[in-house]
């Protein structure tokens, strides 16, 4: 009987599907496929979950907007998500959205178990309310203006107020909490993240959590009392065990894979998966997962790239025109896994064209091009060596790479584990250069010197090949090609046991070039052209001269930013309120007449829960006037009022419409 192989499982967070995925979200994702990837190479029977968590007010919000139902909304970024995780190589093996049928009964399931073993209580969510805003502040929120207590957001007086909420006792867990994670140094990676939350949130006391909602329906609604819906946290946390059948009749996967090896989590939200899930776990009496490890961020300028800044790479463009493997390979390389980095397109260029092209791809090409011409094509067989001095060295370090990555990727170093692979590849090109194949090629009797020259140089990228195998899952089959190696067993982790398993024999067989050499300044003027928001077509990668002159002026504008150009499309206009009312049947809506001076417009907007129609008459609000229109409750609504929003401590929202001067006249120009 075969062996029982030993399992790995491994998740990315739920991404939010407010917005379109971005190259951050990518990063975690295809770091998640990169180790699932390299864990089967070497023998596991690996298992690999993403997913989206779709609930919440600020999706509710979104879809609002869109004048789509949240389902709606929701389900067409999941096809966009889905559509970019195949562009990137990525092979999940299950996708859960937090809106499936099978994932909402267990959060029940569980909600319900937590609140009839008492963790969970129902009480009062005191607080100090501002009406006018909708929210609550804690008294050291509020700010005191003659003695009265204010809104720190809009100024006026604010009210004790009581609201039923659930609540988890927290607090109980804290001290076995803080003992688990001192007595398990390797449970939050890196080990300064753990010191962090101690020091912030455990020792200094956690508070009981406030789990569930009734100020929005676009949720998961406790099955006892459905006027509250469950806290997206508890929800979101839960997917990592709902996906694998926990708590239903067809639980093997949870039986095989649960607790998890690794939760891939980007660093801002770690205290949730530290914090709340253990002490979640804990209460349901599983084990916790092996480790968290909190990666950093992808940076752009020195900002976090994100959906709602709009600063944000779409990887599209970039894989449009060189590949998934380059764009992986950048993502995996750059920044050390748990550091901050940038990316720039520039900087990727550069990395593809010092890697990629000039270390990986001349070392290929340069191998099988001499094999071609010093012995018709054919490997010769490691008869007849005649080594030197310069050989075994990398004999030796070529042997020992699987080893040394293998110890990198244990410790999710992936940027060191290609380092090291690069390592090795810089040592062959530095041995081509030293062993001269071209000059024993002008002299017969170094026949055999030759032979172990090429053969070594092409085990070597042999070995390289079977390496990245987990990181570019495209290239490696390239570069198997050229070498001529079809049989499957040679591409294997178990084939780098011993260096020099090459078989002789084979034909190689020159094929294009892996990553040819790119023009940086022509490329870096392409892509600032690219809507990354758009898939570039491919055709785009063969008619790079084409566009070229047009996007010369683009060529000015830093990534991240528009144009001139663009920003003198956006009409925005003083929209003075003539009439505001709500929209029936809709709990969001309230409906415009707005004056621009010379003409009215209708607009909606999905802000009901922040500001009440009266308080709005006669206020000068600024208007997107040149949207397109369209319709929304069978309304047409001709225009977007802009407004600013806020994230409150309890995750609820705060929003304002933005206003103008009311010296300004109705339909006054703004930019
Ligand atoms: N829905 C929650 C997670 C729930 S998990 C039970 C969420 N979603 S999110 O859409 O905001 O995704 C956050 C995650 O996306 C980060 O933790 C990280 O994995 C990834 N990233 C998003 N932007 C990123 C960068 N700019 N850089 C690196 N990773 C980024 O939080």
């Amino acid at each position: 009987m075969s062996e029982q192989k030993k399992t790995y499982y491994i998740t990315t967070p739920i991404y939010y599907p407010s917005g379109n995925m971005h190259i951050g979200h990518t990063y975690t994702t295809v770091a998640a496929d990169t180790m699932t990837r390299f864990k089967r190479l070497t023998g596991y029977d690996a298992y690999f979950l993403t997913g989206t968590d779709e609930h919440g007010q600020k999706i509710e919000r979104k879809a609002t907007e869109k004048g789509v139902t949240p389902q709606a909304y929701v389900d067409e970024i999941v096809a966009n998500t889905k559509e970019l995780w195949k562009l990137m190589e990525i092979e999940y093996d299950d996708f859960i959205r937090t809106t499936d049928e099978r994932h909402i009964k267990i959060v029940q399931k569980i909600f319900r178990k937590f609140y009839e073993q008492g963790d969970i209580y129902k009480s009062a969510y005191e607080g100090l309310y501002c009406t006018p805003c909708e929210s609550f502040w804690t008294p050291t929120q509020v700010v005191e203006k003659d003695g009265v207590k204010c809104c720190p957001d809009c100024g006026r007086p604010v009210e004790a107020m009581q609201e039923e909420s659930y609540f988890f006792r927290m607090s109980k867990y804290q001290d076995w909490l803080i003992d688990y994670i001192e007595t398990h140094p390797d449970f939050i990676q890196p080990p300064k993240r753990a010191n962090e939350m101690l020091n912030n949130f455990l020792r200094p006391g956690l508070q009981d959590l406030c789990v569930s909602r009734t100020s929005f329906k676009w949720g998961v609604p406790v099955d006892f009392d459905d006027k509250h819906v469950v806290y997206v946290w508890i929800d979101a946390l839960s997917n990592y065990i709902s996906a694998l059948g926990y708590l239903t009749d067809h639980d093997e996967l949870f039986r095989k894979y649960w607790p998890a090896d690794v939760h891939l989590v980007g660093k801002e939200i770690v205290r949730f998966h530290t914090i709340y899930w253990p002490i979640m776990l804990h209460a349901l009496g599983l084990p916790l997962p092996k480790q968290v490890f909190a990666h950093g961020w992808l940076l752009f300028g020195n900002d976090k790239m994100s959906k709602s800044k709009g600063n944000t790479v779409y990887p599209q463009p970039i894989v449009a025109r060189y590949g998934a493997d380059a764009l992986r390979y950048y993502l995996l390389r750059e920044m050390p896994f748990g550091a901050d980095g940038n990316y720039t397109n520039e900087a990727f260029l550069t990395r593809m064209n010092a890697d990629l092209a000039n270390d990986l791809g001349n070392l290929v090409s340069r191998t099988v091009a001499m094999i071609e011409k010093y012995f018709d094509g054919v490997i010769p067989a490691w008869t007849n060596v005649v080594d030197e001095a310069t050989d075994k060295p990398l004999w030796q370090d070529c042997a020992n790479l699987p080893k040394a990555v293998e110890e990198q990727m244990n410790k999710l170093q992936y940027s060191q584990a290609l380092a090291e692979i690069w390592k090795v590849i810089g040592e062959c090109n530095k041995y081509i250069d030293l062993t001269q194949p071209w000059v024993l090629g002008k002299d017969p009797e170094k026949k055999n010197r030759l032979a172990t020259v090429l053969l070594t140089l092409a085990e070597c990228v042999r070995f390289v090949a079977v390496l990245i195998r987990p990181f570019m899952p495209a290239t490696p089959d390239r570069i198997f090609r050229q070498l001529g190696i079809t049989d499957e067993k040679y591409k294997t982790w178990e084939s780098l046991a011993c260096f020099g398993s090459l078989p002789s024999g084979i034909k190689v067989c020159k094929g294009e070039a892996l990553f040819p050499r790119i023009d940086i300044k022509k490329e870096l003027e392409a892509l600032s052209g690219a809507d990354g928001k758009k898939e570039a077509k491919p055709e785009e990668k063969k008619e790079e001269k084409k566009p070229e002159k047009k996007e010369k002026k683009k060529a000015e504008i830093p990534e991240g930013c528009i144009g001139f150009a663009d920003f003198e499309k956006i009409k925005l206009r003083v929209a003075r309120v003539v009439a505001c009312e709500r929209v029936e049947k809709s709990e969001k809506l309230l409906k415009f007449r707005l004056s621009l001076g010379n003409e009215e417009r209708t607009v909606l907007s999905g802000i009901a829960k922040f500001h009440t129609p009266e308080e709005l008459v006669g206020k000068k609000l600024i208007l997107l006037a040149n949207l397109a229109p369209r319709k929304i409750m069978g309304i047409e609504s001709q225009g977007m009022l802009l407004s600013a929003v806020k994230v409150n401590d309890d995750g609820s929202e705060t929003l304002r419409l933005l206003t103008a001067d009311p010296i300004m006249p109705d339909g006054a120009e703004i930019g």
